[in-house]
């Protein structure tokens, strides 16, 4: 055990940074000490806001300060693997936002960086860490389910903001990438596989990024995965794992609260199952102090991450092309 405390910064003043803040304050391991964003005022009047004792006007002041040990990415998705890198060489550890990136190129430089600077770097998939996730992959590998048959999922909301980071396909936009990547994301975590073939059909909207996706996954030993998402009708998410003895339903399987409830049908009869949870991303933050100072591996390894970001390349090319993509 070791009583250090991780001095953590805040890479952009982004909406979802709010989510970590919390976190960063309760946690004894951890500690925010600063936001950086392009602009000092920004900066300064974000530290005020949410009590951050310094606000810094570059984004490389905040890689430079000495003070800083560990840099949350919260930057928009084409940014993740440039700065990323940059924080790594600048010798600091990395939660970063997803996806990871946006190219296998990029995540495999990631990898790189991290190797040569001896520093963690991890995907910010906050409901991996969740005890609701956790019971459901227990239950899938403890067989509770029978043999593995079919995973569907889904993740929407209705997007109105018009000048929107997600909206903007140079920015690496699109609902795949922002949120078509959870249920892709749950459906390998409970296979514990990559799909070796995937197809895709998409909506574009006039800015050329998918605002709907509509995915297939074949996964190894006939296991099959359906997956959608979208910009265009209201918040809906859920995940259905069916096996041959049994079903999961798990109607808040993204953003999982403080108490959860997923259902098991088997033989007819449904069983329930009450989840004492934990503030959503204080999972995260945990789980990047054991890394760094207990030396245990991220949850959330770059490999499996890689993975993720190659199912939804593949996923990409298959709506682009109209045939399936093989892995
Ligand atoms: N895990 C989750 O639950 C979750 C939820 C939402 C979003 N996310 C991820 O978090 C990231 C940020 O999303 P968000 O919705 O919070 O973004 P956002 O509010 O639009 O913030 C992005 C920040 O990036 C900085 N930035 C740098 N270059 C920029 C540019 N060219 N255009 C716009 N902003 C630029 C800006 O900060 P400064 O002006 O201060 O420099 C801006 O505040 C995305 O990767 C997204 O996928 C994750």
């Amino acid at each position: 055990m070791t009583d250090e405390i991780l001095n953590w910064g805040l890479l952009s003043t982004a909406h979802i940074n709010r989510a970590l803040i919390a976190p960063l304050n309760a946690s004894k391991r951890n500690r925010l000490r600063a936001v950086a964003s392009r602009s000092q005022s920004t900066a300064d009047s974000y530290a005020r806001e949410w009590k951050i004792p310094r606000g810094l006007g570059s984004y490389e002041a905040l890689l430079n300060d000495p003070e800083i040990d560990v840099i949350y990415n919260s930057l928009p998705n084409h940014l993740h693997a440039e700065w990323t890198i940059k924080a790594l060489e600048a010798g600091k550890h990395v939660l970063c936002e997803k996806p990871l990136a946006l190219t296998l190129a990029e995540v495999d430089a990631m990898v790189a960086a991290s190797q040569r600077a001896g520093k963690v770097v991890t995907e910010a998939f906050m409901y991996r860490h969740h005890p609701q996730t956790l019971r459901v992959r227990e239950l899938v590998d403890n067989g509770d389910l029978g043999k593995l048959q079919m995973i569907k999922g889904s993740f929407t909301f209705t997007l109105t903001r018009e000048n929107d980071i997600r909206l903007k396909k140079e920015m690496g936009g699109g609902s795949i990438w922002d949120v078509g990547c959870y249920p892709i994301s749950y459906a390998r975590a409970v296979t514990g596989a990559e799909p070796l073939e995937v197809f895709g059909w998409q909506v574009s909207g006039p800015a050329g990024i998918d605002e709907t996706f509509v995915g297939q996954m074949r996964f190894p030993d006939d296991v099959y995965a359906q997956i959608d998402c979208g910009f265009k009708s209201p918040s809906h998410a859920f995940i259905e794992i069916v096996g041959a003895d049994g079903t999961l339903n798990i109607p808040v399987p993204f953003k999982p609260g403080k108490k959860e409830k997923f259902y098991l049908t088997r033989d007819g009869k449904t069983e329930t199952f009450e989840i004492k949870g934990q503030e959503l991303y204080l999972g995260e933050v945990e789980d990047m102090a054991d890394a760094i100072l207990l030396d245990k591996p991220p949850r959330i390894s770059l490999d499996d991450s890689r993975g993720n970001v190659a199912a939804i390349l593949a996923l990409l090319e298959s709506a682009q092309s109209g045939r399936p993509v093989t892995l």
